[in-house]
């Protein structure tokens, strides 16, 4: 039979996230603390180096993990990312190697993440007014956003999605005029809800989106869309014509738990097993006794029994006190 990661609940897990660094150069109001330090460019000793990286991929893939996506902080900013890139893209049993960015650096990188094998990427992209760019992300980096997007269109990558978390006061009054720049450009815009993930998830504006869905279905005549668009949580709505895409991800007005397919891998080997609970096992440390391929495999067939039912955001706000930074989101 074909090799399946199932946990307790009969949920397939077939995606992986694995985030490469937890800095960033920017500090987005709703998944960083604002004084955060830049971080200096010494590779903490208990990051997973790229072949330690790579042989989790390959154990997840031998599982059945078909997907693996590579996050942050900020994915672009760990050195040597396109080689990585390049090294997991021919892991075999992978068909789908995606990367979530938020594009200041994609200018210089898009070609060469291309070549190396990369698919596609996600951009978080919450505003196309400077100003507000400025403020939610802490630093003037609009110009060099759109800039990195444009190269990556330009570089083949596809389909581009803009991820764009939507705050009541902050940028809602917005999403038209975003969703009208992603149709004219071919990007597929996702809505996002803010996460109570950290004290800056929890204290970012929260706008429910099923009443922007609304809106948007009538002045964009949008129709639901069943056609696979990735392997994450959105649901999405299309124009009548199918060629653009709009995703909303609820994770509190309506959450979708009963069909999560994935945990995620932290940059120093932690293995988390859902963004809205603690629970998690470290695999460093088994990576590093000289464990043998069998020995990874009962560990993360092990792991995976552990993971949670469900977050409990709406519950227990409080109880994620790790910043999305460290999770990748
Ligand atoms: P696709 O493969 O393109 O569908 O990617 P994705 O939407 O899964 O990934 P992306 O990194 O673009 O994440 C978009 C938003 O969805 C972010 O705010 C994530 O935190 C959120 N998200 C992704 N996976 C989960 C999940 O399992 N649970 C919750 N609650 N949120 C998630
Ligand atoms: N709530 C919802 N989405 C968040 N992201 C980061 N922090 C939060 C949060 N608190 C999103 C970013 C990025 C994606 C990977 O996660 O906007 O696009
Ligand atoms: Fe899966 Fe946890 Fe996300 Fe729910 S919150 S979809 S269980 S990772």
């Amino acid at each position: 039979a074909a090799p399946r990661l199932e946990d307790r609940y009969g949920r397939r897990i077939d995606y992986l996230r694995v985030s490469v660094t937890d800095r960033c150069d920017l500090r987005c109001s709703y998944c960083r603390p604002r004084e955060s330090a830049a971080g200096d460019y010494a590779e903490p000793a208990d990051w997973l180096s790229f072949a330690e990286i790579r042989r989790v991929v390959a154990a997840f893939a031998r599982l059945g993990v078909a997907r693996v996506r590579l996050t942050g902080g900020e994915p672009l900013l760990r050195a040597g990312i396109v080689d990585l890139v390049g090294q997991l893209a021919s892991v075999p049993g992978l068909r789908d190697l995606s990367l979530s960015t938020n594009a200041t650096q994609l200018g210089k990188h898009a070609v060469a993440l291309k070549a190396a094998g990369l698919a596609r990427i996600n951009v978080s992209l919450d505003s196309l007014d400077r100003a507000c760019i400025t403020q939610v992300c802490g630093r003037d980096s609009l110009a060099a956003i759109l800039d990195g997007i444009m190269a990556a269109k330009a570089a083949g990558l596809a389909p581009i999605k803009i991820n764009m978390v939507a705050m009541q006061g902050v940028n809602a009054h917005e999403i038209e005029d975003m969703a009208a720049f992603c149709i004219e450009h071919g990007f597929i815009l996702r809505l996002i809800e803010t996460m109570p993930v950290g004290e800056a998830g929890r204290s970012a504006s929260f706008l429910p989106l099923e009443p922007v869905r609304a809106r948007l279905v009538e002045a964009f005549d949008l129709q639901p869309c069943s056609a696979e668009l990735g392997g994450g949580p959105a649901r999405y709505w299309q124009t009548r014509d199918a060629r653009s895409q709009i995703g909303f991800i609820t994770p509190i007005t309506q959450h979708f738990c009963a069909s999560c397919n994935r945990v995620r891998l932290g940059v120093d080997g932690t293995l988390y097993l859902c963004l809205g609970e603690e629970a998690r096992v470290a695999l460093r440390p088994l990576l590093r006794s000289g464990a043998d391929d069998a020995a990874l495999t009962q560990a993360i067939i092990e792991a995976i029994e552990r993971k949670p039912h469900r977050h409990t955001f709406r519950e227990a706000p409080q109880r994620i006190t790790r910043f999305m930074s460290q999770t990748g989101g």
